[in-house]
C-alpha cells in the first residue's frame, strides 16, 4: 500500500520536473530580446503620412467659391425632397417645416407660429446667411443640436450651393450672395 503511494507521489513529482524543465529550457530558447530603446519601429514617416492624408476627409470649398460656379436652377430641381415638409412660393404655408420663401437672411427659427424645436427657438439671434444654410443643409443634426428637421443632409458640396442659390431668388428682392 505504501509502495504504491510512493510510487504515484515519485511518478507524479517527476512529471512537475519534467515540466519546469522544459519550460526552462523554452525560456532560454525563446528568449524575447528586448530593445536597446523600448518602442516601435516605424517603417517610414511617409507612408504614415499618406494614409493619414488619405483618411482625413477633403475640406470643402468655402461657399463663396463654391456660389459663383452655382446654378440655381439645378438647385430649384434639388430640392424635391424637401417639399414633403417645405413650401417655397410666396405666401406658401407652414407645413411640417416652417415656409421657406424669404429665408435666405431670414433669422433662424423665425417664421411666427411656426412651432420650431427648443434648439431652433434658442438661435434667433442668427441669420441663414450663405454659410449657415450650408452648413444647415450639410448636416442639420450637426448645425441645430436638437432639431427636429427629419433630414439627413445633402452631401454634395456643389449641390449645397445650388440650393443655397435658388433660396436666395425666392424674395421680393435677392440679397447679394458673398463673393470668393
Ligand atoms: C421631414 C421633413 C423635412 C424635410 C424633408 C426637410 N425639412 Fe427643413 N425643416 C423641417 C422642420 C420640422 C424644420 C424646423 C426645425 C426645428 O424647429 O428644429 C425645418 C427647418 C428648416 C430650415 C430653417 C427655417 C427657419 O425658418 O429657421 C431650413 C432653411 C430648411 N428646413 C431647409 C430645408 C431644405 C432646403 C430641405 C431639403 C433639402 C429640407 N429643409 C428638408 C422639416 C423638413
Amino acid at each position: 500500500m505504501n509502495i504504491e503511494a510512493n510510487k504515484i507521489a515519485g511518478a507524479a513529482l517527476s512529471t512537475l520536473l519534467v515540466v519546469m524543465s522544459l519550460n526552462m529550457v523554452a525560456g532560454i530558447v525563446f528568449a524575447p530580446k528586448k530593445p536597446a530603446v523600448p518602442g516601435f519601429d516605424l517603417p517610414s514617416a511617409e507612408p504614415a503620412a499618406g494614409a493619414s492624408a488619405a483618411a482625413a476627409p477633403v475640406a470643402d470649398e468655402p461657399i463663396a467659391v463654391r456660389l459663383a460656379k452655382a446654378d440655381p436652377a439645378k438647385g430649384e430641381k434639388a430640392v424635391g425632397a424637401c417639399k414633403a415638409c417645405h413650401t417655397f412660393e410666396k405666401g406658401g404655408a407652414n407645413k411640417i417645416g416652417p415656409h421657406l420663401f424669404d429665408v435666405y437672411g431670414r433669422a433662424e427659427g423665425a417664421v411666427a407660429g411656426f412651432n420650431y424645436s427648443a434648439a431652433m427657438k434658442g438661435r434667433n439671434d442668427k441669420n441663414w446667411d450663405a454659410e449657415a444654410l450650408d452648413s444647415f443643409l450639410k448636416n442639420p443634426k450637426a448645425y441645430v443640436p436638437g432639431t427636429i428637421m427629419a433630414y439627413a443632409g445633402m452631401s454634395r458640396p456643389d449641390t449645397r450651393a445650388d440650393v443655397v442659390a435658388y433660396l436666395n431668388t425666392l424674395a421680393d428682392a435677392p440679397k447679394p450672395l458673398p463673393t470668393p
